[in-house]
């Protein structure tokens, strides 16, 4: 069991992935940032999930735009609230600031604390441009975002980019090519690992089941699919059962202009020009493969007791 600053854009796919962290994880703080939503209602959700959830988790209001874009308007397919517009909230979305408790916490708790971050990568970003010293007393960063092609899946809001990576891709080059010690959870294995409709019932979960309908309803719009891929949730099937993903292990950039924005890219050979981009860059742990009913099975037994 870690102890974990859960970092999220909280949409549908992040909320499974709170409730297997509950399940699994020492959680210590929840930190919202904008993504499938913006940040003030990130950290409503945030503090409603909790509550249906049945779990006290202290939640903390990140980075409400991009590091150097211009911000972008929120994802729909988690519908308007990004839970599925099926609950009132009544939370405020104010929360002391998120970017000063992943410092704090990190400087207090050194080489003890894991960032599971599930969103736009501004806050991790921001926490390290701030204090610099932080990057060597993480534990570990888990980060779902990014594609590297495998299986056709090099992108799911341009042609090249993740959303994640999209949204916010000065912070997510600025992490990915940094020194803290980073795993990487792409499209590459988010896209093996499917729930279909029936067996988000079957879980028993009243709260996950209301929540994903308008996401599993735009699947089947758009790909022809009745269920959705499990995306965040993989994050915590890594801290949990490492053993099913096969890793790379490369320097990682992230492009952040023009056509390709978003972009993740691995160094892929050696080349000694002082042209090249990952010139001194620490390599970074990619998952390129997983098994994926190892990871299904473990979810299943984890979160469907109900
Ligand atoms: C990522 O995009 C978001 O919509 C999901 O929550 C996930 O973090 C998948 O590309
Ligand atoms: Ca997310």
């Amino acid at each position: 069991m870690r102890t974990l600053i859960f970092d999220t854009d909280i949409g549908v796919d992040d909320a499974f992935a709170l409730a297997y962290a509950a399940r699994t994880q020492r959680l210590l703080g929840i930190t919202t940032v904008f993504g499938n939503v913006a940040v003030g209602q990130a950290t409503k959700n945030a503090r409603l999930f909790c509550e249906k959830i049945a779990i006290r988790v202290p939640v903390f209001r990140g980075c409400s735009r991009p590091l150097a874009l211009a911000p972008s308007a929120p994802a729909k397919l988690h519908g308007e609230d990004g839970l599925g517009d099926v609950f009132e909230n009544p939370y405020s979305d104010q929360a002391p600031g998120a970017v000063q408790f992943i410092i704090d916490s990190v400087r207090a708790q050194p080489h003890e604390i894991t960032l599971v971050a599930i969103g736009p990568l501004t806050n991790i970003a921001s926490a390290i441009n701030q204090a610099p010293d932080i990057v060597s007393l993480v534990k570990e960063v888990v980060i779902m975002g990014g594609a590297f092609g495998t299986g056709g899946h090099s992108g799911n809001v341009t042609p090249f980019s993740e959303f994640n990576m999209w949204k916010d891709p000065h912070a997510a080059d600025q992490v990915l090519s940094s020194a803290l010690p980073i795993v990487l959870i792409p499209l590459d294995v988010t896209h093996k690992v499917l729930i279909r409709q029936e067996e988000v019932q079957q879980l028993n979960q009243p709260v996950l089941s209301a929540i994903c309908q308008p996401y599993l309803a735009y699947s089947l719009a758009k790909e022809g699919f009745a269920g959705m891929a499990l995306h965040d949730t993989l994050t915590l099937s890594w801290l949990c059962i490492p053993d099913a993903f096969t890793l790379a292990e490369s320097p990682l950039r992230v492009i952040t202009e023009g056509i390709a924005s978003g972009q993740t890219v691995r160094k892929r050979s050696a080349l000694a020009s002082r042209e090249d981009a990952f010139h001194g860059l620490p390599a970074q742990r990619i998952a390129l493969d997983v098994d994926a009913e190892a990871v299904r099975t473990h979810f299943f037994s984890t979160l469907g007791a109900g």
